[in-house]
């Protein structure tokens, strides 16, 4: 039995560097290195249609998203690569999980309980705002992962609770059932990829409005890197990098001795300026090429199109038998 690795993307945002260091660079090495796993990478657009209300800009961020991802080198020979809503076993089984999952554990999930601390602090309704596919987002994720019999799921640690509610459903039917029907999931976080900073130094996020587009243009991302503040030392005086979110970026990008060079002309005196420029230099090369592929793939959609159809007929393959199997021992006994 080879491991399952699975993954979803939500379709809310532009990718910003944040999520490509933090998430996509690591996720697709992971693919590189592991040719005995089976992966399944998809787009949670179900997921994102709780909070999102434009057709338009929903679409966009649901090629966007696969764009990137393609752009970026994720291989779609080694893994699956599709759109949640093209798996119709997906809500067969969400039903069939919800029937097994305590409304109490749903009042429990953090990111419910953080809008009722918001309601209950603006003193409105506790209910406002919270619509019944936002309440049970927990059992839809749960479907996503039970359904191709998942071993690790890997996701940035603002999700391990949702991992812990899938793991609790797999194990709760198993139990009243008296029969291993579910895998019991894990969560896989990366370690590694510690805190990538935004422009203002709090941790990158779309929330902060603080994020780096990945894919603008070069003359965008020239401009944000200006944008970042440095200590107004003069000119030509020594500079500290220790204290610079200029150089936290060039770390991210640049190799040892660039970086250890870098910070001694910094403490000679170099400008602040110039080691802008310098940043600039390193992010581009790396990004420009996936630039380039990404603008190509977004700028005609068929070739996305014909990926997320095959993703979503090997998809479905696996989908099918699961939940058949799943079906056999709770209702088509
Ligand atoms: N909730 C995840 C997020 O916001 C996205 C997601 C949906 C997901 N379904 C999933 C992640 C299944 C991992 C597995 O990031």
């Amino acid at each position: 039995m080879k491991e399952v690795i699975l993954t979803g993307i939500k379709p809310t945002n532009d990718i910003h560097i944040g999520n490509y260091l933090g998430a996509i660079k690591p996720a697709i090495k992971f693919v590189k290195e592991n040719p005995n796993t089976d992966f399944y990478y998809f787009i949670a657009d179900y997921h994102a249609l709780t909070s999102m209300r434009d057709p338009e800009s929903f679409n966009h961020y649901v090629y966007s998203v696969a764009a990137t991802w393609l752009a970026c080198g994720l291989d779609p020979k080694r893994c699956v690569i599709y759109r949640q809503s093209d798996i119709p076993e997906v809500f067969e089984l969400n039903w069939l999980l919800a029937c097994m999952t305590p409304k109490g554990d749903m009042n429990r999930a953090h990111s419910y309980k953080a809008i009722l601390q918001t309601n209950q602090e603006n003193k409105r309704d506790l209910d406002y705002g919270v619509n019944m596919g936002l309440y049970s987002y927990p059992i839809l994720m749960a479907a996503d992962i039970l359904l191709f019999d998942t071993h690790k799921v890997p996701v940035g640690k603002d999700q391990i609770q949702h991992i812990e509610i899938a793991r609790s459903i797999a194990q709760r039917i198993n139990e009243v059932y008296k029969d291993d029907i579910f895998r019991e999931p894990q969560e896989f976080i990366n370690e590694k990829t510690g805190y990538i900073p935004g422009l203002d130094g709090r941790k990158m996020s779309k929330s902060y409005d603080n994020g780096i587009p990945l894919f603008s243009t070069e003359k965008k991302l020239k401009k944000l890197i200006n944008k970042i503040k440095t200590d107004s030392t003069d000119a030509e005086a020594p500079k500290d990098p220790d204290s610079s979110l200029v150089m936290d970026f060039y770390k991210l990008f640049a190799r040892a001795e660039a970086i250890s060079d870098l910070e001694k002309r910094l403490r000679k005196g170099l400008g602040w300026g110039y080691a802008k420029q310098e940043l600039f230099e390193v992010m581009n090369k790396e990004i420009a090429p996936q630039r380039e592929k990404y603008d190509a793939l977004m700028d005609d959609k068929s070739k996305i199109d014909q990926i997320l159809t095959d993703g979503a007929s090997k998809a479905r393959l696996v989908a099918r038998e699961v939940l058949d199997r799943v079906k056999s021992k709770m209702c088509h006994y």
